[in-house]
């Protein structure tokens, strides 16, 4: 079981990828999960352009991404809330995978990151506008990182019990069931029932 961490902060050293590297731990705690992780902040990729379909030099990083993409069985898609909404880079990200081996059909953990006590716009605006294309499935739960700045700190002094503590069993949780659905959608793709040249893009 492989699992990708998208982080869509813009940010080089971003509050979403210290949850990412604390998702990232809790992953290594389960035995036969090995995991991924891109950081947009870090790694930012071309916004879409024309180029994607005749191999544009722009787009010369992406057949090794689509690798990591293809090798996995589930992601945690990692949204700070930015404005109410989901930051550019991560819908970029979204844009670019049709209905192929990188995002079809596998599940997907939506997490929120925020400052305060937001968090659930973003969510709602990933289950709604994020998956036609592409066919990514969201799960039905989701996890949101509020007081961000009080959880996740390598340093532990920095965090607060409550929130710390509450953040910690709901991640646990979220993967276990990320996990669960990952080993079922398997079998689902595994169907063959998939016409996605007849209902190309679900309209
Ligand atoms: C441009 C911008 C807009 C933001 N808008 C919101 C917002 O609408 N709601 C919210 O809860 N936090 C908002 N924040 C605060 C972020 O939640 C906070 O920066 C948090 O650390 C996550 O962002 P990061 O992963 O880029 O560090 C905003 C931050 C930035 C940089």
């Amino acid at each position: 079981m492989r699992i990708g961490i998208i982080v869509g902060s813009h940010r080089k050293d971003s509050q979403s990828a210290k949850v990412g590297r604390f998702i990232a731990s809790a992953l290594e705690r389960r035995s036969g999960v090995s995991h991924w992780t891109l950081d947009l902040g870090k790694t930012p990729l071309p916004l879409w352009d024309e180029g994607l379909f005749s191999q544009g030099e722009q787009w010369s990083a992406l057949p090794a991404l689509k690798a990591q993409l293809d090798d996995s069985d589930a992601f945690i898609m990692i949204a700070p809330e930015w404005h109410g909404m989901v930051p550019a880079a991560l819908k970029n990200f979204l844009l670019l995978w049709g209905a192929g081996s990188e995002l079809s059909h596998k599940p997907a953990l939506p997490c929120a990151v925020s400052a305060v006590d937001g968090g659930a716009y973003v969510i709602t605006e990933l289950r709604m506008s994020s998956y036609k294309n592409n066919r990514l499935c969201w799960l039905p739960e989701n996890l949101i990182a509020r007081q961000v700045k009080t959880i996740c700190n390598e340093d532990e002094r920095l965090n607060e019990e409550p929130q710390q503590k509450d953040f910690s069993a709901r991640c646990e949780y979220t993967i276990d069931v990320l996990i669960a659905y990952a080993n079922a959608l398997r079998d689902v793709r595994a169907l063959g029932i998939f016409d996605h040249e007849t209902f190309m893009n679900g309209a």
